[in-house]
This record gives structure tokens, sequence and C-alpha cells, in this order.
């Protein structure tokens, strides 16, 4: 397979098509960002590289660094994890409150923002020191020492993240989480202030490619279980209330952020990351889930 050549064409095809999408303005430090960023990166099982645009630009990757804190959470406690989020896909936004009455204050996945606050609940009551210990994993599973949080993305979001801190409050008073909602919310905003560029993103998540086992340093991150079903939660989950649509376009396991950044998965084959931060109305890079579409469709590599 040529992915140069149709990478390149993909790019070219979707740099100039009318973007319908909007930043993320509730988050006032992602309103700065340049929109007609467009990068994307494919990294092989071989660990060969192709990259164009502006794939060596770092960007906030928010929410995409939820796959990250449940595979730490998963390797930390297994299955026990279960009991306290699910794992079915919501139809619901991203940060809706909507379900948690009735459902008892068990999120319907980890990558809704409830669920991704009951993960955090987890590493802080599991880890020494949270924010460093988990910054620790995420170098050591990318073979990469040059990721880091970005404090004014996490301050920026903290100082109006009404939504969040509600969540926080509101699951905490149905039982389901055990620290102080503060420190939670803390660990969550720096979780997704993470930054890394495409080129990072697609290395990063090889190992899900891998059946949870690091290209690099050949450890094993996840068992090939485990890492099954961090793919099937990303397929199902990984886009929210637009996750059906992703498969149905798209057809591979992937994550979105609301910093414009989507990375996908083809499990034995490689991982891609796109990004523009332009959102459709769900929360999703517009241009980003229009250059995977255009890309499995002329690679016709799709799980499916
Ligand atoms: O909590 C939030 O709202 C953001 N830090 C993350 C949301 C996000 O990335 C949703 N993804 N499309």
């Amino acid at each position: 397979m040529n992915f140069k050549d149709i990478i390149t064409d993909c790019y070219n095809q979707i740099k100039d098509i009318e973007n319908e999408g909007h930043l993320a303005a509730y988050i006032p430090e992602l309103a700065n960002i340049d929109p007609e960023k467009f990068g994307v990166h494919i990294t092989t099982m071989d660990q060969q590289g192709f990259g164009m645009g502006n794939a060596l630009e770092k960007f906030s990757i928010q929410s995409i660094a939820k796959v990250l804190s449940l595979v730490l959470a998963y390797k930390l406690l297994g299955k026990k994890i279960w009991e306290r989020v699910d794992v079915e896909p919501s139809g619901n936004a991203f940060n809706s409150l909507l379900q948690l009455e009735v459902e008892n204050g068990i999120p319907r996945n980890p990558f809704i923002n409830a669920g991704a606050l009951v993960i955090s609940d987890i590493l802080v009551s599991e880890l020494k020191h949270p924010k460093q210990d988990f910054l620790e994993f995420v170098k050591r599973i990318s073979n990469n020492p040059n990721i880091n949080y970005c404090s004014k993305i996490a301050e920026s979001e903290k100082k109006v993240g009404y939504r969040n801190i509600a969540l926080c409050n509101f699951i905490k008073s149905l039982g389901n989480i055990n620290n102080e909602p503060d420190e939670v919310l803390d660990f969550y905003f720096n979780l997704c202030s993470l930054e890394m560029n495409c080129k990072e993103l697609s290395e990063l998540f090889l190992f899900l490619s891998n059946n949870g086992c690091c290209t690099y340093s050949k450890e094993e991150i996840l068992t090939e279980r485990q890492s099954k079903r961090i793919n099937a939660l990303m397929q199902t989950c990984g886009f929210y209330d637009e996750s059906g649509e992703f498969a149905f376009e798209v057809g591979l396991p992937g994550k979105s952020g609301v910093g414009g950044g989507i990375v996908a998965v083809h499990p034995d084959q490689y991982t891609i990351a796109v990004w523009s931060p332009k959102l459709n109305k769900n929360g999703n890079s517009f241009k980003g889930m229009a250059f995977l579409e255009a890309f499995t469709t002329q690679t016709k590599l799709s799980i499916f």
C-alpha cells in the first residue's frame, strides 16, 4: 500500500473544502488557535511514518487523553473499573448530565466527561503523585520524553469549567467519586491539556494497533484482551453522539478531542492522527472527519 501517495492525495483533496466547523470557544485559550491549521501523520506497525501540513506542530489533545487515562486505570485495576463506569454509547453530548441521575451516577462510558471524571478519581486514588505519575506513564508508552501538560490551557478551562465542576459534584453526591472534587477536577483539566503533534500522537497510539504491546520497548502495556476492549470502546463511544457516523463513514476505532485532533487505529496495520481545529456541531474536527473518510475510502482499509 502506498500510504504516502494516498495521504498526499486525500490531504490535497480536503485542504480547500469549505470548513463548516467552529473553534471550541468555550475553552478561552482554544479560541486563540489558528483555525486554518491542518496536519496529518500516519505511523505503520514497522514504525515507518509519513506526515503532511502542520503534522509537527503541537496542539491540545483534549478528550483523546481520556483513552490514556482509561488505559492506565485498566492496567492498574483490571475489570473492577467496569463496576464504576459502563461500556455503552451514550447517544448524548460529551458533557451531558442527563443520564447520570436515572443511572445512579454510573456514567455510560469512560469517554464522556462524566466517565472520564470517574476514571480520573480512580487514578487520583491509585497514584502517589497523580499528575506526575500519569505523565511519566504517557512518556513511557510513547518512548517520547517531549510530552507535557499545558498549564495555560488547563488553567483556562478550570476558570470556566462550570459544567465539569457540576458533573463532578453531582457524581460525588451519587457516591461514585471518592476524592475531593477539586482534586479530581485538577487532574482532569491537566489530563485534557496534554499537548502533542500528529506524529507524536500516531506513535503514542501504536500499541493499540499491536495488541497492547509497545512497539518500541516491547513492554506489554495491556493484555491482548484488554487492548481489544479499548479499541471496541473507541469504536462505539469515541465520537460521542457521532460514534455511529464515524463507524459508518470511516470504519476505524478512534478518538476525537475539542482541540480538533482525531486519532484512529487500524489493528495490525497503522495509526493515523489528524488535526484541524474547527469542530462540527458534535465537537469533532470537521476536516479531520472528512480526511479520514477519504483515506479509508481510498485505501479500502477499514475494520469492516
Ligand atoms: O472537558 C471538556 O469539555 C474538554 N476538556 C474535553 C472535551 C472534549 O475534548 C470532547 N471531545 N470532542
